[in-house]
């Protein structure tokens, strides 16, 4: 029973609970459970964990989630055989980081339970990827066509300008912002713009950027989508005494008619009973070979 009492004595005079973690950046300590940063992509992050009172002189790890840090421990053992140990961390930061929780455990002899400190990330990045989306199928003259264009993986937001060939587009965008679960933000960009038979084959572009890409001065992330416009035309081929007058230079299979008109044409007086005027309706790109026939 002594002797029992005599190991315990020993261990408690042998060890001694080290204090809770401190995290410091740049000699500045971090409140556990902070938040650090904003850092940019690439940014190599200094942090440096203290303890002391230790006996023995305690472990100092670093983990980001699951993964254990390389780090490098300092120790300076005291008068009393206490341990006071920094243990420094510098890790280049990556979109790997958003929103990681980096923690410095400490454990000994004279704890049950690793005692834990740790503070967020605060990392800002550049936009992911960008996509444009528009109609699938030719659009006729005259509709409004949407244009769609989405930005993912952006902190802060990035926002979307539009331009089509030659000038930024005076459309204002509605614009989108959602928060993903990772911390960064998708822009939806959508812009209705009127189409003409100029913009046949016309290209439109989303671009993107956010603070993170303008500071570095990187490009921002750019794609282009190319519309394809409908003209319509109206045709119409007369008919005297069911004799055609005008001879069509297309296929009169890929035409509907739509009106039976009375009128004067081509210079020949005519009336109701010796003529008929067919009214076609053909709706084909709008390229300059058919404008001719229109
Ligand atoms: C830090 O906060 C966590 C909970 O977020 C807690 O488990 C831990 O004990 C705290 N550490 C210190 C040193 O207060
Ligand atoms: C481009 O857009 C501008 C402004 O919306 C417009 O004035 C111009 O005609 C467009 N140019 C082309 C080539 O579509
Ligand atoms: C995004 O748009 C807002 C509002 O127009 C502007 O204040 C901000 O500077 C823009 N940011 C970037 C990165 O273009
Ligand atoms: C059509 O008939 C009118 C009289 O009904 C006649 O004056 C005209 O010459 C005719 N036109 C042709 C092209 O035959």
């Amino acid at each position: 029973m002594q002797f029992v009492l005599l190991i315990l004595h020993l261990i408690r005079f042998l060890t001694a609970p080290p204090s809770v973690p401190s995290i410091e950046k740049d000699g500045k300590m971090s409140l556990n459970g902070s938040i650090v940063g904003p850092f940019y992509e690439k940014a190599v992050l200094n942090l440096e964990c203290e303890t002391f009172g230790g006996k023995p002189s305690p472990e100092v790890s670093w983990f980001k989630g699951e993964e254990e840090l390389d780090s490098e421990s300092h120790v300076r053992v005291e008068k009393n055989g206490a341990s006071t140990v920094t243990s420094t961390v510098k890790m280049t930061l990556d979109r790997d980081d958003l929103g990681a929780k980096i923690e410095c455990h400490v454990d000994n002899e004279a704890i049950d339970d690793a005692l834990v400190s740790w503070v967020e990330v605060d990392l800002h990045v550049g936009p992911s990827s960008l996509e444009v989306d528009g109609p699938d199928e030719p659009v006729i003259a005259g509709d409004f066509v949407t244009l769609t264009c989405t930005i993912q993986g952006a902190k802060p937001a990035a926002n979307a300008s539009w331009f089509n060939r030659s000038d930024a587009l005076t459309v204002l965008p509605q614009t989108e912002i959602e928060l993903e679960p990772d911390g960064t933000f998708t822009t939806v960009s959508v812009v209705e713009v009127p189409v003409s038979r100029h913009d046949h084959q016309g290209t439109y572009f989303c671009k993107g950027s956010n603070s993170v890409l303008q500071s570095k001065g990187e490009a921002p992330l750019l794609k282009s989508l190319d519309i394809q416009v409908l003209c319509e035309y109206l045709i119409q081929i007369i008919y005297l005494n069911s004799v055609c007058l005008s001879q069509p230079s297309f296929n009169p299979e890929l035409l509907q008619p739509t009106t039976l008109q009375p009128g004067t044409q081509h210079g020949a007086r005519l009336n109701r009973h010796n003529y008929s005027t067919v009214y076609y309706h053909l709706v084909k790109l709008c390229t300059t070979i058919f404008e001719i026939i229109s």
